[in-house]
């Protein structure tokens, strides 16, 4: 406890496991017993899961796994599309306050440092009303230890201070806490789009999209709409389209 004082003052209960395959798969399954805002975080994950059915693949003892309970906000259903945006913003936001230079999200929620994803999340229901947002943050990895060429890691980025997984995890816990509500009540219904479009590095980009399906196409990302989908008008076509569940890649002019 005593490595991590910030994040047990700012968590409602923490679990730091040696080793797990999965933080999300922990905390699903037991987030009927915890408080919203528990925490379970290693830096030995074995089988991490990323977006779209995928595998998130991380250095051990070089990249943080971290998966914090949320109340559930499926009542209004407009609003429970954004909370993976919520929690990439957060992400961004609390690198920033920790002095990461660079920071930019990537639709829906990749986390960008210089225009690399340095940061994942995936955000999965659990039971009882309650949603677990995890969180994978590449933190020591050297370039040849990455997954990606496009990918970097904090400290290929920056000079990190000896306490900085307990200060990111506290401060993303407490940007959460502050956003989100203890029972989802701080999310705002009609004004997420005002709140968060303008912290989507994204939009006003030039962009290549990849459906599951395999299509892909170029166009420029405009905005979002009401649920958090991004709004792309195609090169080719001229027409703006709903992206919903694809990659999206930047492109460079
Ligand atoms: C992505 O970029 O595709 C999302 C990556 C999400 C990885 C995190 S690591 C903590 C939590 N546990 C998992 O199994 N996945 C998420």
């Amino acid at each position: 406890m005593t490595d991590f004082p910030l994040l047990y003052a700012a968590a409602s209960h923490v679990e730091h496991l040696e080793q797990t395959e999965s933080t999300n798969d922990h905390l699903v399954a037991v987030a009927h017993l915890l408080p919203v805002f528990s925490v379970a975080f290693t830096l030995n994950q074995t089988r991490g899961k990323g977006r779209l059915g995928r595998s998130w693949l991380g250095k051990p003892g070089k990249t943080l796994a971290i998966s914090i309970v949320l109340p559930w906000l499926c009542d209004s259903s407009h609003v429970s599309s954004w909370l993976p945006i919520i929690v990439g913003v957060s992400v961004a936001d609390a690198l920033r306050e920790l002095d990461i230079p660079e920071i930019s999200v990537k639709w829906p929620n990749d986390v960008l440092c210089r225009g690399k994803k340095v940061a994942g999340v995936l955000c999965e229901a659990a039971s009882e009303r309650r949603v677990v947002a995890g969180v994978g943050l590449n933190l020591s990895a050297h370039r040849n230890e990455l997954p990606t060429a496009t990918s970097t890691s904090l400290a290929i980025e920056a000079s990190l201070g000896k306490n900085i997984v307990d200060a990111f995890c506290a401060t993303l816990v407490g940007l959460l806490w502050e956003r989100v509500g203890a029972d989802g009540s701080e999310v705002p219904a009609v004004e997420l789009g005002a709140l968060y479009r303008t912290k989507i590095g994204t939009i006003g980009k030039d962009v290549r999209v990849h459906e599951p399906g395999g299509a892909v196409w170029l166009g420029v990302a405009e905005d979002l709409d009401e649920h958090g989908h991004l709004l792309v008008r195609s090169v080719e076509s001229g027409e703006t389209r709903q992206v919903v569940a694809s990659d999206i890649v930047h492109l460079r002019h």
